[in-house]
């Protein structure tokens, strides 16, 4: 039933926050309130808000940070429940962006700029003290302080607009939000009953090095590969795997047995933009290296590489000057955590990095920030006795978050907890073929409908999903179903295109 507030917004009253102290809190109603679509974050406008907008700001003892956290709360039709929300990038939130299209839902939401400011693209504001030195404080806020926080203002704010603490919390976020609901799993379990994770920047401090593999292998092999090039790669792998499933989509279901090797294409020849490019070994041996994820000397990996039939564009993308000549275009993840947070230097030249000093540049990553920002800590043992239940899902063809990373979490998660059944019992994984980064960039495969109310499903109803319906977004809205890991979508006869014709096996 929706329940509306019992006080005025102006009488909300500063939360108590343990371990923080607050330093201001201003509330406004707003009626009639939009948030304008703000793509690739937001892709429509949210209209007709009525809201009380709360923002509060606090800061830690012996920190010289000031964290904003703001609350929006419904002033008609609250449904009960509490919904955190996360961030990208380098920013860990989004503020009206995610609020929006939170509270028309009806529920009472939160969003932090865990006092870094809202800069997804680049930590550059804040990661280096005026010494030059890491500002450490900064980078536990990012990665798990803050969320805590949020958690207990946005709660405490709810309980007191209307009078009753929320029925359910949840989490709910992509990416960078994805790893934040993570840090909620492992060092606040009892914060959320229901966390969503997509495509989580779990094992932050040895996956976003290994983003820079690929730009290190063109330096290597001084060959910078076009975007078409590429393209004919990807499409190359998708040809031969495609039909391992019984259905010609353009999809391939299960990448870890497509076996397309990048040097059979060697010596093809190909168009691209009216001219013929004949294959080298250099540009397969690149995508090779891409595939396979960075080795260390003695030739055992380091970390995992993308998914055979997955867009190459973004970790081995190149920048064609006027003259011509192409050169490296490292994404912006890597080469900011490098700079900032490894070199400690805004004008290190990533391009300047071989594979001796990615080495060096993998390991330091993972001795001086893997317990701050890694995230993935296998032990979900508290949050599985507060009754708490995990959706994780991904795409296959990810280019940033390697799905071999997130599929090591949960297998060691499994084996800590007692095996799949028992991991099933609070935590499950979707993996969903062909689909990119949170469900943007180059996506062709069909993309979950709705987990997130799965997700209430499961914590409200304790129906737990073992599949969730999903639709090929290209206009045709064929429909697939993603399993629970470690099921698969099995073709079974019928209609290609109609969620009845696969079972989950
Ligand atoms: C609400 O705002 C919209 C613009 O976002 C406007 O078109 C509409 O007239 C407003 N409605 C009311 C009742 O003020
Ligand atoms: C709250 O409002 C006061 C007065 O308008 C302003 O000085 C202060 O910066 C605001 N605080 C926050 C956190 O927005
Ligand atoms: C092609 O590249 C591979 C490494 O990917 C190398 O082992 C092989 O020697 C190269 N072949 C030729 C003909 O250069
Ligand atoms: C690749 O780099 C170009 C600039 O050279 C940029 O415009 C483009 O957005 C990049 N592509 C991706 C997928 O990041
Ligand atoms: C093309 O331009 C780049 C950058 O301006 C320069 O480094 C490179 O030497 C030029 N290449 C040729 C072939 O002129
Ligand atoms: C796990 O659950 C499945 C389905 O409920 C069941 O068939 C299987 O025997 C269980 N495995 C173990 C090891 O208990």
């Amino acid at each position: 039933m929706p329940m509306s507030h019992q006080i005025d917004c102006s009488h909300l009253s500063a939360p108590h926050v343990p371990g923080a102290t607050v330093l201001s809190i201003n509330a406004t109603e707003r009626w009639n309130y939009s948030v304008p679509a703000t793509p690739p974050f937001l892709l429509s406008p949210v209209q007709n808000l009525n809201i009380c907008d709360v923002t509060v700001s606090l800061t830690h003892a012996g920190a010289e940070n000031q964290v904003t956290v703001k609350v929006w709360l419904p002033l008609q039709d609250w449904n009960g429940r509490f919904q955190a929300t996360g961030g990208s990038g380098y920013a860990a939130g989004e503020f009206d962006l995610t609020l929006g299209p939170t509270v028309k839902n009806g529920y009472s939401a939160v969003s932090t700029d865990a006092g870094v400011g809202l800069n997804a693209l680049s930590p550059g504001s804040w990661a280096l003290n005026t010494d030059g030195s890491v500002n450490f404080d900064a980078l536990i806020d990012f990665s798990y302080r803050s969320v805590h926080d949020m958690a207990i203002v946005g709660k405490e704010l709810t309980r007191q607009f209307y009078g009753t603490k929320p029925k359910y919390s949840y989490w709910n976020g992509c990416s960078t939000g994805g790893r934040q609901g993570m840090a909620a799993a492992q060092r606040y379990p009892d914060l959320f009953d229901g966390i969503l994770a997509g495509a989580p920047a779990i094992n932050w401090a040895k996956y976003v090095v290994a983003e820079q593999w690929p730009q290190t292998v063109m330096q290597q092999e001084l060959t910078f590969p076009s975007t078409c090039e590429l393209k004919f790669f990807s499409d190359a792998a998708i040809k031969e795997c495609d039909e391992m499933d019984g259905v010609k989509d353009g999809i391939i279901t299960d990448p870890e047995n497509c076996l397309y090797d990048p040097l059979e294409s060697v010596g093809q020849v190909i168009e691209c933009e009216g001219q013929k490019i004949t294959i080298t070994n250099s540009t397969a041996t690149i995508v090779k290296k891409t595939l396979q994820g960075p080795l260390d000397p003695y030739g055992r990996p380091l970390w995992y590489g993308l998914n055979a039939g997955a867009p190459l564009d973004n970790l081995v993308n190149t920048t064609t000057e006027i003259n011509g000549t192409r050169t490296g275009n490292p994404f912006f993840v890597n080469d900011q955590w490098i700079k900032y947070f490894l070199a400690r230097d805004p004008d290190y030249n990533t391009e300047q990095i071989n594979y001796n000093t990615f080495l060096d540049l993998f390991w330091q990553s993972y001795t001086e920030y893997d317990s701050i920002i890694g995230t993935d800590d296998a032990d979900l043992s508290s949050f599985h006795h507060h009754g708490g239940k995990l959706l994780m899902w991904q795409g296959l063809s990810d280019q940033l978050i390697f799905p071999g990373g997130t599929i090591d979490y949960r297998n060691r998660v499994e084996r800590l907890m007692g095996g799949e059944n028992r991991t099933n019992d609070f935590f499950r994984l979707f993996l969903a073929p062909g689909v990119d980064h949170c469900a943007a960039g180059t996506t062709i495969g069909a993309i979950p409908n709705d987990p997130f109310e799965a997700l209430v499903d499961w914590v409200e109803q304790g129906d737990a999903p073992n599949m969730i319906p999903a639709t090929i977004n290209d206009g045709t809205q064929a429909e697939r179903i993603i399993c629970s890991y470690p099921q698969v979508a099995t073709y079974i006869g019928g209609n290609a295109d109609c969620a009845a014709s696969y079972t989950c096996a």
